[in-house]
């Protein structure tokens, strides 16, 4: 129905670029039309007549053309055109949402396929902890919007791939080891692996300022490594398996799974032909015995892809990495979920994916910092890898007991299962539905309230939707003709739209946006259900309700899934 809409309006305006939104009440006024377009104002520009004029003109040509759609079309200061659609359109698209049921939202294919990159591969990769290190919340982020942008992704079409790039390789690792050879104490690993590696490291750091000697003992324990010595290697896999083990209690309280956990050390054997073939082309070149791409083109400082050393580094690694992305895996979109901080790395990739003529869409998407109380003492404590377990389970118990306030009837065992949802539900949401890029805050009290725009309302109003349907027993088959009241023709409108903010959200890559039309949704319905009777209608009417109640239930569920979050049937 809005593809339609479109495109009658597209026939008239040819490339112009308009947008048809949902008509929403002004603060305090009443509402002026079910859906409204600015598409007057291009088009008054290109006609070099004011707005008023192009939207009467346009207003003209949509009452001949879309006679079958609009029921009245009216022009608003300053050149808005704001339409009323005719019941039967809403109607039909009521059939069509109730139609796809749980595929609702999936964004339509176009008729070349989808409207994606010729193979619709995605790679996204996102969490890319570093090992024998803690997790950190920037790590917590990145898990978090990466899931949600695979899982959307995913919805709109494209084969993805979720790819944990681990930080596990590189010279702290020889420090690593050279500590842990000093003074490490294998119990004291396998009781808490990371922790203890951790602390190894930073003893070394430590000690290093007394004994200079101590950074070439590092040095050559990763030396050491790199060229294979069987007692590094087993010291360094060691490490690793652990960090995973550790790092895989985290992903299993937040719902997460990778396919690929190709980290930084999967590249150790292409870093030296690489940086021969680089220099062999021309592309980089030695500098005070380091090698490095200029890239004064791109107006970037150039890049440092081997040091005097003779070590490699993250950025040569990237370069492998992405280089594997595009040639073996025939990604392409790589997207990598990586905080703000990283940019100028990422600039400096994409600037050599382009000289090295390596084809695709490569974005770097950054997020910002957390800022509250309970992040700052996280972080006050960041040497410790318990501090993100902590942040997780204290957002499970907090839903307990707002569950413990609401339902205090039900089992235990429900309670827990349903905390859980909640709770991990709360956190993710916190995250996704503020914009990503900003620094965003943690207050655990709007994290989890009922009320305002978070997790556990939404999930509330979905369980509030379940259990009408519960209580009405079987829906009736649907006779959309008794539907005609604008109270049902607007809920519906706005179910219509979710396609469009899943597409939109596939390309814009900010899952806010799904956020915050799952919130208005959620607050359309329960003022819905406030005014108007469903179990008490008449007869047809409140069979037909209850579709309107099942879809928007669904939309929901959906809507959340694609956020990582979980719905639960009552709470
Ligand atoms: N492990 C890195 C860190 O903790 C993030 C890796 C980001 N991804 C990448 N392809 N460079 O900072």
């Amino acid at each position: 129905m809005l593809e339609r809409i479109r495109e009658l309006i597209g026939e008239k305006l040819g490339d112009l670029r308009f947008e048809v939104l949902l008509a929403d009440p002004p603060a305090g006024g009443e509402v002026r039309g079910h859906l409204s377009t600015n598409a007057a104002f291009p088009f008054a520009k290109q006609m070099g007549v004011s707005p008023i004029v192009a939207a009467e003109e346009l207003k003209k040509y949509l009452e001949e053309k879309g006679a079958d759609f609009f029921s009245k079309i009216e022009v608003a200061e300053p050149g808005f055109l704001n339409f009323w659609l005719k019941p039967e359109v809403i109607r039909e698209e009521f059939e069509r949402i109730v139609g796809a049921g749980k595929e609702w939202g999936r964004p339509r294919k176009t008729r070349k396929g989808f409207a994606h990159g010729p193979r619709g591969k995605a790679i996204v990769e996102y969490s890319q902890p570093n090992i024998a290190k803690p997790m950190h919340v920037g790590h917590l982020r990145s898990t978090i919007i990466g899931d949600a942008l695979a899982n959307i992704l995913e919805f709109a079409g494209h084969e993805v791939i979720r790819w944990n790039y681990l930080g596990d390789w590189g010279t702290q690792f020889g420090k690593v080891i050279a500590a842990y050879k000093l003074w490490g104490d294998k119990y004291e690993v396998e009781k808490t692996p990371v922790e203890v590696l951790a602390g190894l490291y930073a003893r070394f750091h430590e000690e290093m300022k007394q004994d200079p000697a101590l950074e070439a003992r590092g040095s050559e324990e990763f030396r050491k490594l790199e060229t294979g010595d069987k007692e590094n290697r087993e010291l360094w896999e060691w490490f690793r398996e652990e960090s995973i083990k550790e790092l895989n209690k985290i992903y299993k309280l937040l719902g997460i799974e990778f396919d690929e956990w190709k980290g930084e050390s999967s590249y150790r054997e292409s870093l030296l032909p690489l940086i021969a073939l680089l220099l062999e082309r021309g592309i980089a070149r030695e500098s005070e015995g380091a090698i490095i791409v200029p890239l004064e083109k791109f107006n970037l400082p150039p890049a440092l892809i081997r040091k005097s050393d003779e070590g490699t580094l993250y950025l040569t690694r990237d370069i492998a990495s992405l280089e594997e992305r595009v040639k073996n895996y025939q990604a392409d979109k790589v997207l990598y979920v990586v905080d703000n901080g990283q940019s100028l790395h990422f600039q400096q990739l994409f600037a050599i994916a382009e000289i090295l003529d390596l084809k695709g869409n490569f974005s770097h998407i950054k997020f910002g910092l957390v800022l509250g109380e309970d992040l700052k003492k996280l972080s006050t404590r960041a040497g410790r890898h318990i501090a993100l377990l902590e942040v997780i389970n204290e957002a499970v118990e907090r839903a307990r007991k707002v569950i413990e306030g609401k339902q205090p009837e039900m089992s235990d065992e429900e309670k827990k299962e349903i905390a859980q949802v909640v709770g991990i539900g709360a956190l993710k949401y916190n995250d996704l539905s503020q914009s990503r890029v900003a620094d965003i805050t943690f207050d655990w009290d709007k994290m989890l309230s009922l009320q305002g725009n978070s997790a556990p309302y939404l999930q509330y109003t979905y369980a509030r939707l379940k259990s009408i349907l519960r209580k009405a027993g079987n829906t009736p088959s649907l006779e959309v003709g008794v539907i005609g009241k604008e109270a049902d023709l607007r809920l519906i409108l706005k179910l219509a739209f979710f396609p469009e903010v899943v597409k939109e959200v596939s390309e814009s890559y900010l899952p806010h946006q799904i956020a915050n039309y799952l919130y208005d949704l959620a607050r359309a319905i329960n003022d819905y259900y406030e005014k108007e009777p469903i179990l008490k209608a008449e007869e047809s009417l409140r069979g037909a309700r209850l579709h309107l109640i099942k879809a928007a239930s669904e939309t929901l569920k959906t809507g959340l899934g694609l956020l990582g979050i979980g719905v639960v049937e009552r709470m």
